[in-house]
């Protein structure tokens, strides 16, 4: 149907035709037919969680009072087939566990396999090898259908470069992923306006994207973001487009993302000193983990 087609190109479109995995092993897009939503450990509404602890600590200190991790990956691999035979090893062998409530930064020299690894959390790919738990979800045994809902309910994405849709307004474009989850129109501009209101773009939501500026742009692609409540948000260079004064602005929203409603959040930035912010940080060299620490974040914060 036109109407179905019509979401799921949008949504096609948020996600990035930049994104592409290698066709072999490429997820189907979310489409129109896949609408059912029975609950899968779906996680809390941030505003609905009561917050046990005075703050949040870092997961290799302190494992997080009751909390199973919310990314839990062990061993994954991935390859590409790079024509007929031959097939490209990119990732070799990730071990990663990331804890409701922590804000991790992924950094690592351009071709590390950053986007590689984000695209498999997001289950927008498949690894090759290894076993992946999102949210006790084991996404290997998972359909297609089931992983284009779980990214719609549990995963919201941002993009270096935006992916707007182009002549869309703003509150369109935070409108995408409710129109995929089913939510009723009175209540998907309630709750749109609601959140370009948090990201300080409510004055501005009928604006399409060439008349935003990059800050803006990035602004309303984080309240899309999050307009479904979701309990990850992975960011793939969200400043890598911006100069320093908007980077800081993109920045502390995503702070207050996660202070104010208990965003767990994977950032994968080349900017150092942002990582720095965050309660860990990961280093990826050649498709492995060459390095964790804390950083500052993980001290509370002040
Ligand atoms: N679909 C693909 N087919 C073949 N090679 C790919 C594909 N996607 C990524 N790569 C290769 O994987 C390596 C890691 O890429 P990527 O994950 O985008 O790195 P980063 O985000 O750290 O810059 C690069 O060498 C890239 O060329
Ligand atoms: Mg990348």
């Amino acid at each position: 149907m036109e109407k179905k087609q019509e979401i799921a190109a949008s949504v096609a479109a948020m996600f990035g035709e930049a994104t592409t995995p290698d066709p072999a092993s490429q997820p189907e897009q979310p489409t129109g037919r896949t609408l059912h939503f029975e609950k899968v450990h779906r996680a809390e509404p941030a505003e609905a969680q009561s917050e046990p602890q005075e703050q949040p600590a870092p997961a290799e200190t302190q494992p997080q009072p009751s909390a199973e991790p919310l990314i839990s990956m062990r061993g994954i691999r991935k390859s590409f087939y790079i024509g007929q035979p031959n097939e490209l090893e990119i990732l070799h062998g990730i071990d990663l566990d990331v804890y409701p409530g922590e804000f991790v930064a992924v950094v690592g020299e351009s071709g590390s396999g950053k986007s590689t690894l984000m695209n498999i959390i997001g289950v927008l790919d498949r690894p090759t090898q290894g076993s992946y738990l999102l949210d006790g979800v084991n996404v290997h045994e998972a359909a297609d259908d089931e992983l284009a809902r779980i990214r719609n309910q549990k995963i919201g994405f941002v993009f270096q470069t935006y992916n707007l849709i182009a002549r869309q307004s703003a509150l369109k474009n935070v409108e995408i992923p409710m129109l995929y989850a089913g939510v009723k129109p009175a209540e998907r501009t309630r709750r749109a306006k609601e959140w370009l209101e948090r990201v300080g773009m409510g004055d501005r939501y009928k604006h399409q994207p060439n008349e935003l500026s990059g800050g803006q742009k990035q602004r309303v692609a984080i309240a899309r973001a999050m307009v479904n409540e979701p309990a990850l948000i992975l960011a793939d260079e969200p400043t890598g487009a911006l100069d320093s004064e908007t980077s800081r602005l993109v920045m502390d929203i995503f702070h207050d993302m996660h202070e104010k409603y208990n965003k767990t959040i994977v950032l994968i930035t080349h900017n150092p000193a942002l990582a720095e912010e965050c309660q860990r940080v990961i280093t990826l060299k050649d498709g492995l983990v060459v390095d964790e620490r804390k950083g500052a974040g993980c001290c509370g914060t002040d």
